[in-house]
């Protein structure tokens, strides 16, 4: 049966703007043929440390290429800044790199937005391929064409939108993956269902762990894409995959340098349920909902705990969202699962209610 499942979703292929999101054996044989008949100038592999000890060999050994230089960053979000990218534009510079030259960014969201946007901006853009390593890569950052890097602590302030050649997904890689890592990206593939998927949704609310199998995973890729073709630059439909990041974001940009620190997909797990009881609130989005998603996201991540003052100064981050303009905090809200609203205006004392629910 697994086996079957498998088979299937290995030779599906999904088409996004100019590129195309393949899986397993299938896509690797098909990034073989590309690699042969494109004839790029010089290949570039781009790994982080954890990514070139873990990925690198596997990767390998399922494609067909002949000659690459590695280039390396150092893993995590701290890293994803104009430093690394002026590291890595100096090796791929020295190595002669050149218009036809080509990246594969084999990591998580920090490898393939960085280098991805060395891509977009090196000789005023060369081609790049996404291998993603990390479950949030798989449904998220590798598939949609947004790059960037952070700007001091303002997360993907500097970027530009600029699709992949290729995508290829291979949840083998996730085997080396930190449990926490799972749950991290977990919460992206939560957010898709809540988002835009029922069926899926009501899966996913009736296990009390990550539920991510490759056809979960499929299906997260298909909400993501499908969005992103109807409203690539973010004017209208892809904000809704912003659901649970307007806090979640400045959950994550408050507790960055405490020993609190959270993992994207944990702060944006608190984001959702406070989301959730907004919409509630605002939209007569079921109580019942809101329970059960506060107590699904209670099973799967440790609950923070939140003091008053810092409830006070994560609402003032809020302002530096790239959601928000006009000095107005814009969220993203549900009337229904499957039905959700952009651009709603929250009032901060409403912010402070939903945390209190938070918390009790
Ligand atoms: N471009 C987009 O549309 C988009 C969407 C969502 C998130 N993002 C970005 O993605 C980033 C987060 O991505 P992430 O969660 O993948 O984090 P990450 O890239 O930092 O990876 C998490 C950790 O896992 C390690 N790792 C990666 N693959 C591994 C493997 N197979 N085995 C063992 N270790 C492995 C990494 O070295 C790192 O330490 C953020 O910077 C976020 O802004 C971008």
């Amino acid at each position: 049966m697994l086996f079957c499942i498998v088979q299937i979703y290995m030779n599906k292929e999904i088409i996004s703007d100019s590129y195309s999101i393949l899986f397993k054996q299938n896509g690797f044989d098909k990034l073989s043929n590309h690699l042969k008949n494109e004839n790029y100038s010089k290949i570039f592999i781009h790994v982080d440390n954890n990514t070139k000890q873990y990925c690198l060999d596997v990767f390998l050994n399922k494609i067909q290429i002949e000659n690459y230089e590695l280039i390396e960053s150092c893993n995590g979000e701290e890293n994803k800044n104009i430093e690394s990218c002026l590291k890595l534009w100096k090796i791929i510079s020295d190595k002669q790199g050149d218009r036809n030259s080509l990246i594969i960014n084999l990591g998580g969201g920090v490898v393939s937005d960085m280098g991805g946007f060395i891509a977009s901006t090196y000789k005023r853009g060369i081609s790049y391929i996404n291998i993603p390593t990390t479950l949030l890569s798989m449904v998220d950052a590798s598939v949609g064409g947004k790059t960037g890097i952070d700007f001091g602590t303002l997360k993907n302030q500097i970027g530009t939108f600029y699709d992949p050649k290729m995508v290829v997904i291979d949840n083998e890689f996730l085997n080396t993956l930190e449990k926490n890592e799972i749950s991290s990206g977990y919460a992206e593939i939560f957010k898709h269902s809540l988002i835009y998927d029922l069926p899926t949704y009501n899966l996913l609310i009736s296990n009390d762990t990550p539920f991510y199998d490759l056809k979960t995973i499929y299906n997260s890729i298909i909400t993501k894409n499908k969005i992103v073709l109807i409203d690539k630059k973010e004017q209208k439909e892809r904000k809704s995959l912003n659901y649970g990041h307007t806090l979640g974001h400045a959950i994550e940009s408050y507790f960055l340098n405490s020993e609190n620190k959270l993992l994207h997909g944990e702060a944006v797990s608190i984001g959702i349920v406070l989301a959730s009881f907004l919409s509630y609130k605002l939209f007569n989005f079921s109580i019942d909902h809101v329970n059960s998603i506060k107590k699904h996201i209670n099973c799967i991540y440790k609950k923070i705990e939140i003091s008053q003052s810092q409830i006070g100064s994560i609402i003032d981050l809020l302002i530096h969202d790239k959601k928000n303009s006009h000095g107005k905090i814009n969220f993203i809200l549900l009337k229904e699962i499957a039905e959700p609203v952009y651009d709603i205006q929250v009032k901060k004392e409403l912010i402070k209610e939903s945390f209190k629910y938070y918390l009790s």
